[in-house]
């Protein structure tokens, strides 16, 4: 299973999933700035606002965020990794921070707030 690489834009907010880093020293680029890395449960914001909490409920993985969904400040989405399954469920304001996943046992729960950044539970 592969780690999630992220990039953002430090002008825009543009957000970039890398699949595969560049080797050299030249980075990526954006606004004519580069991108920086965008470190998991590394904002200074609340932890159990942010981080994805899980139940177990009939078979199934039941993750929440405990974080409001404004539409100025929201969860934009949620990700399973797990072996070699992904899933990324995304969200939107004024709706629940909540997503079922099938058939998974063990595995990293990624949460991206828009303002937050992102946060990362195993499990
Ligand atoms: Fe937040």
């Amino acid at each position: 299973m592969s780690n999630l690489l992220l990039k953002r834009c430090p002008k825009c907010n543009a957000l970039v999933r890398v699949m595969s880093d560049c080797q050299c020293q030249c980075g990526f680029e954006c606004c004519g700035e580069k991108m920086v890395d965008v470190l998991e449960n590394a904002t200074d914001a609340a932890f159990e606002k942010h981080i994805p909490n899980f139940e177990r409920e009939d078979g199934k993985l039941v993750v929440t965020v405990n974080h409001v969904m404004e539409d100025e400040h929201y969860i934009e989405w949620i990700m399973l990794m797990s072996d070699d399954r992904e899933e990324t469920v995304h969200l939107a304001p004024q709706r629940e921070a909540k997503v079922t996943f099938k058939d998974v046992e063990h595995g990293t729960l990624y949460a991206y707030c828009n303002k937050h950044g992102l946060w990362k539970r195993e499990f």
